[in-house]
């Protein structure tokens, strides 16, 4: 699990690289490998990220963005000022930047028939915490399983928690609006129960209907924190391909907080290649990537207190996304 880069994520990252960064000698900026070290040792302080060497263009592309907008000359000012200046809203932009947010609806399409099964044997109202849900392709698509395993009535009680660290990816999730092409995969049954279609400017896009929105709360939660803040246990955790850009004692701190999180019994959902049995004890493999606490707690200890913040990034969306996809 030393650096198990899944060969899809590797495509699009190089496929974003070739579009969006200039060849070395046409860069705007300098940017030496004491300014790569640098936003290296920063990302992975703040969010866990480790950054391969092959990233190094991505990085220059995508920051040399804020140093346009902050009308900066240099990485070196840029770094400078992001340490010294103590800037809130500039970590966050640094971090959002650095990011990868590949997600799909039903990706890793195994797991959802695995989830549907599992919660129709669990105590109601189950709950569920996608623990990097990106743009929100992945815990609408957890909501839409449980409304198909429980019905409407049920569904409606269960909770799906969805975090990530990105704000810019939690808003789009919250305003839960996306383009056709995204969708038009999904059966005709799931498209008119679970979407609206937009209309006019809106044309191309489709929009969660409310009622599988209402059954998520989007909050901004980050992995390597040392206390989540969250009260709850859940019946299922989606970690689904986020590890895979830890290092190995952050993967193990994860899982080590995941641990009291779980319902006796609960699930945890891991990506394609991601493999946890080399990282913790605490876990051990169902199969197709799915994981089951390895003991039974005695004294199945409640999370932590603190609530987590919420995230305010709703994007408003046009009333003309209204009829049925
Ligand atoms: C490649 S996406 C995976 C999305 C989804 N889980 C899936 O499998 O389709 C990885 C996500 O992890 C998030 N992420 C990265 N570091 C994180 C951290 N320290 N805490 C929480 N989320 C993080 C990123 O912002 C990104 O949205």
């Amino acid at each position: 699990m030393s650096d198990p880069r899944s060969r899809r994520e590797d495509r699009a990252d190089r496929a974003m690289r070739a579009s969006a960064a200039p060849a070395e000698g046409n860069r705007d900026f300098d940017f030496t490998s004491a300014d790569f070290e640098r936003i290296r040792a920063l990302i992975h302080r703040r969010a866990g990220i480790s950054l391969s060497d092959h990233k190094r263009d991505m990085a220059y592309s995508r920051l040399a963005r804020r140093l346009r907008a902050l009308g900066l000359d240099s990485f070196r000012d840029y770094l400078d000022q992001l340490e010294q200046g103590n800037d809130a809203l500039e970590w966050e932009a640094f971090t959002n930047a650095l990011t990868t947010n590949l997600t799909a609806f039903f990706r890793e399409a195994h797991h959802f028939p695995i989830l549907a099964e599992f919660v129709k044997r669990r105590a109601q109202p189950v709950s569920v915490w996608c623990s990097a849900a990106s743009t929100g392709e992945e815990p609408y698509s957890i909501a839409m399983t449980l409304i198909e395993a429980l019905g409407d009535r049920a569904a409606r009680d269960a909770r799906v928690l969805a975090t990530d660290l990105d704000t810019q990816v939690l808003a789009k999730a919250n305003a839960g609006v996306y383009a056709y092409d995204q969708v038009k995969h999904l059966s005709a049954e799931r498209l008119k129960r679970f979407f609206l279609k937009g209309t006019g400017a809106h044309d191309g896009f489709v929009k969660v209907r409310p009622e599988l929105r209402q059954m998520i709360r989007f909050e901004q939660l980050n992995l390597t924190d040392a206390d989540y803040g969250l009260r709850q246990q859940f019946d299922a955790i989606f970690c689904r391909n986020v590890m895979i850009y830890f290092d190995k004692p952050t993967q193990s701190r994860v899982l080590t907080r995941f641990e009291p999180l779980m319902k006796p019994d609960g699930l945890l959902f891991a990506g394609h290649s991601e493999n946890f049995t080399y990282v913790t004890q605490a876990f051990r493999l169902r199969g197709q990537t799915v994981y089951e606490l390895a003991r039974e707690r005695a004294n199945p200890t409640t999370a932590a207190s603190a609530t987590t913040t919420a995230t305010s990034a709703a994007r408003r969306v046009g009333d003309t996304i209204g009829t049925p996809a």
